[in-house]
């Protein structure tokens, strides 16, 4: 088949637009990317932003492994390592909630309920009853204080 010149120049002005419109990862923008998420999670808190997350203590830590398993794992892992089978298709990728926590608790609650604007992490927020959102926030507490065991040597 022979292929046309004029669908051939409107693939290449296609492409060439799409190239301009999205934004391609570039690994070295991530610490300002993560500056302005924090900057923007301190604003939407204020005050709250490192106090306790109210309701968080008597959170039902079994729901929250539910709605970990339903909602959470595929990206961040059955153990939150960040290797979830949806994580290699990611940039960024999915965080390690194992790995140390470098937004307040209150920060982290409120990015499950907003998501965090271009990344794969979607809001919850709309989703999930705030109940939820405490529940499987409990459970990510759960799991960064019991660390899956090292495997065998
Ligand atoms: C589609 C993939 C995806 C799903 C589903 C997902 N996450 Fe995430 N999550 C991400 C990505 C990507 C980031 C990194 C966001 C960033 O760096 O701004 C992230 C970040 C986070 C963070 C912030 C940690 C940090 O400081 O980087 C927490 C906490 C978190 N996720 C918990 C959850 C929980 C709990 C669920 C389920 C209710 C969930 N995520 C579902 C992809 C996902």
């Amino acid at each position: 088949m022979r292929s046309s010149p004029a669908l051939a120049l409107a693939l290449a002005l296609a492409l060439a637009g799409c190239a301009g419109s999205i934004a391609p990862y570039d690994p070295a923008g991530e610490p300002a990317r993560r500056a302005a998420l924090e900057a923007d999670l301190r604003a939407k808190l204020g005050e709250a932003w490192d106090q306790p997350v109210p309701g968080l203590a008597e959170a039902d830590l079994e729901l929250g492994r539910e709605v970990w398993y339903k909602n959470c794992d595929a990206c961040h892992g059955a153990h939150g390592q960040g290797d979830g089978p949806r994580a290699d298709r990611m940039q960024p990728r999915p965080s390690n909630l194992l790995a140390g926590r470098t937004l307040s608790q209150a920060g982290e609650v409120q990015l499950l309920r907003d998501g965090s604007p271009g990344t794969g992490m979607p809001g919850f927020g709309g989703k999930l009853p705030d109940r939820h959102i405490l529940a499987v926030y409990r459970y990510v507490g759960w799991l960064r204080v019991n660390p899956p065991p090292p495997p065998d040597p």
